[in-house]
């Protein structure tokens, strides 16, 4: 039995899917504080919004087609803010693999009662992505993070749809090349690729979600946290801006942080060749090892962001006891699969992570079963 620790550890053994780790160099005294204690609306509360807003629309390299906006409560608050206002119930399939998608089944049934089409695989697989129709609208997640399965890109959206394409993008965005032309609606959160903060959404509407807004009025109440429309009108300063309430400009102001570094690395190009990287470097140390595996069957469909890994004959007590181990030694954190999720790792390979540190896990990981099997 090995019991002599590695001699390198992980620089920074953040590998946690959410919030994930912050980019290299950051330091809270880095962070822009001019705007803190001062109204998100006074000329320069709202010129950092902006910032945000433009920073945002350049590293997805999103088109001019799509609206980008900040909204309240994290991916969740973006993605429910999409479905109360948009969703048609009388069309609705929900496709689900893993938990989140599985949430977005539940309040499409049990809140909004749309009684949707549901189409589901297991942990580790997609369901058949050809069954979709488009007549309806469509609610999945590009990437899911609790089972590390991805949709494998965007040509199974249909390009003439007449439902809705709804995106969950929390932990796609930044880690793909997004075929922003098949998204109608897209949601993320700082908290995960950028290595921001939570608390807040960001809710991106194609042409036809704005036509839908302004079109459509759904037989719901709707509460003031989630209208974007005013006298059938898409209320515009949302995504300039004019936030629905108050923000947390210590969050806005980390995210700005966060995107001027990705924009010095070179943009979206080098963020995803970055978690690429990452990818490939766990991806090998899966491979040199019998005892781990891929949960996600396919390598087309398999997560660059989000990796789930099987670990040979492990449950739930040995997963507790094997990352417990490493994160009393700060080699890694965070990384046991999803409370939901089978019994495994779950590793973030999303560009703020550096490709060393994913290297220098792999003699941890050997350790760890050494010392546990
Ligand atoms: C695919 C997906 N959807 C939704 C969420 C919820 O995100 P938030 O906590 O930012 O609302 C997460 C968080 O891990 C996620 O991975």
């Amino acid at each position: 039995m090995t019991t002599t620790p590695p001699a390198v550890r992980p620089a920074r053994p953040y590998f946690s899917s959410g919030p994930c780790a912050k980019p290299p160099g950051w330091t809270p005294n880095q962070i822009d504080t001019r705007i803190l204690g001062r109204s998100h609306r006074s000329g320069l509360g709202k010129e950092r919004l902006k910032l945000c807003i433009d920073l945002m629309r350049e590293m997805l390299e999103l088109p001019d087609t799509h609206r980008i906006g900040i909204v309240p409560g994290s991916d969740t608050g973006a993605f429910e803010m999409a479905m109360w206002t948009m969703l048609d119930v009388r069309r609705v399939t929900c496709l689900a693999w893993e938990s989140f998608g599985e949430g977005w089944v539940t309040d499409a049934a049990k809140q909004l009662r749309a009684n949707p089409t549901i189409i589901r695989a297991d942990y580790g697989h997609l369901p058949d992505l050809g069954q979709v129709d488009w007549s309806n609208d469509v609610l999945f997640t590009w990437n899911g993070t609790t089972s590390g399965v991805r949709v494998p890109g965007g040509d199974w959206i249909a390009p003439d749809r007449e439902g809705l394409s709804f995106a969950d993008a929390t932990s796609a965005v930044f880690a793909y090349d997004l075929p922003w032309d098949r998204i109608d609606v897209a949601t993320f959160s700082w908290q995960k690729a950028l290595g921001g903060e939570g608390a807040h959404g960001v809710l991106i509407l194609g042409p036809r979600a704005v036509e839908r807004l302004e079109s459509y009025t759904p037989d719901r109440p709707l509460p003031k946290i989630f209208r974007l429309t005013k006298g059938g009108k898409l209320i515009e300063g949302i995504f300039t801006g004019e936030t629905i309430n108050t923000p947390s400009m210590l969050a806005v102001e980390d995210a700005i942080w966060s995107l001027q570094w990705f924009q010095k690395q070179g943009g979206l190009k080098a963020m995803i060749a970055r978690t690429e990287a990452n990818a490939t470097a766990l991806d090998r140390i899966v491979s040199q090892r019998n005892w781990l595996g891929h949960l996600a069957q396919r390598p087309e469909i398999r997560s660059k962001t989000s990796v789930c890994l099987t670990v040979d004959g492990a449950d739930a007590a040995f997963i507790k006891r094997f990352t417990k181990l490493l994160e009393a030694e700060n080699a890694a954190y965070d990384i046991a699969s999803y409370r939901d999720a089978p019994p495994g790792l779950r590793i973030w390979c999303g560009a703020t992570v550096d490709t060393a540190d994913i290297e220098a896990l792999g003699p941890w990981l050997d350790w760890a079963w050494e010392q546990c099997r």
